[in-house]
């Protein structure tokens, strides 16, 4: 008769302790199609199209795009950008352009919208959510990198932002902000919101940042030829 010790040792794992068959999911493999779909959405961008080499150059435009293809070659002292301006004039093109060529660069970082993170930071405020609101909020102000597009919001989502940003200022991190916003009040309409000094004034240091007017037209309409 054979000693225990010896039977168990040629068993399988499975036939030692029996039990439901664990059937593992076969390793799916993605079409060239479907892993660009992945990484598009993995680096928040609406097309992988919208690269440097696809901006087109449109006159009012050139110091944003000069601007936002020194800061994503890593090649600034400088790291932080605020480009405000108007609508269409190509804004959240260059910030997807930027993930794109940091993406190329083997950096990744994904395109958030001020709104997106606003909700995410009220979700936290809930008492069942698995993660503090002091905890979203360090990762918003200490991340490697953050592309924020889009600025706008309430009294409470600019105070959010500006913690956001003076802790970025004060460590030097890679921060992009962009905004339909004016820097300052519109005399002619004082309601009308604007980005504050407060936020602002970080981006005046020469020394850690750039801050730009984009002054080209709306790219849809100049399509259209209007
Ligand atoms: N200079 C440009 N060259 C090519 N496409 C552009 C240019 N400017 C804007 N677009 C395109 O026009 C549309 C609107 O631009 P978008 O970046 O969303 O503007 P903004 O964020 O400033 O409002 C997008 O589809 C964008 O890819
Ligand atoms: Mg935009």
């Amino acid at each position: 008769m054979e000693h225990i010790g010896k039977v168990l040792q040629n068993l399988s794992p499975g036939q030692i302790t029996p039990g439901p068959k664990i059937i593992e999911p076969e390793p799916v493999e993605l079409s060239p199609e479907e892993k660009r779909e992945e990484l598009r959405k993995s680096l928040g961008v609406s097309s992988l199209e919208n690269t440097f080499e696809n901006f087109k150059p449109v006159p009012g435009t050139e110091k944003a795009l000069a601007a936002f293809k020194a800061i994503a070659s890593g090649q600034t002292d400088w790291k932080m950008l605020l480009v405000y301006g108007g609508v269409g004039n190509g804004k959240t093109h260059l910030c997807e352009a930027t993930a794109i060529a940091l993406y190329k660069r083997g950096l990744f970082c994904r395109v958030l919208t001020m709104d997106r993170i606003m909700w995410a930071l009220k979700e936290c405020i809930g008492s069942d959510s698995h993660i503090s609101l002091e905890e979203l909020q360090r990762n918003y102000c200490y991340a490697e990198r953050l592309i924020l597009d889009d600025v706008t919001g309430t009294e409470w989502e600019f105070e959010q932002l500006e913690k956001i940003i003076r802790a970025r200022y004060r460590e030097h991190l890679f921060t992009i902000l962009t905004s339909n916003l004016d820097i300052k009040p519109d005399p002619k309409n004082p309601s009308r919101p604007f980005i504050s000094e407060r936020i602002v004034s970080r981006f005046r240091d020469p020394d850690i940042a750039m801050l730009i007017l984009n002054q080209g037209a709306d790219y849809r309409r100049l399509k259209g030829g209007s």
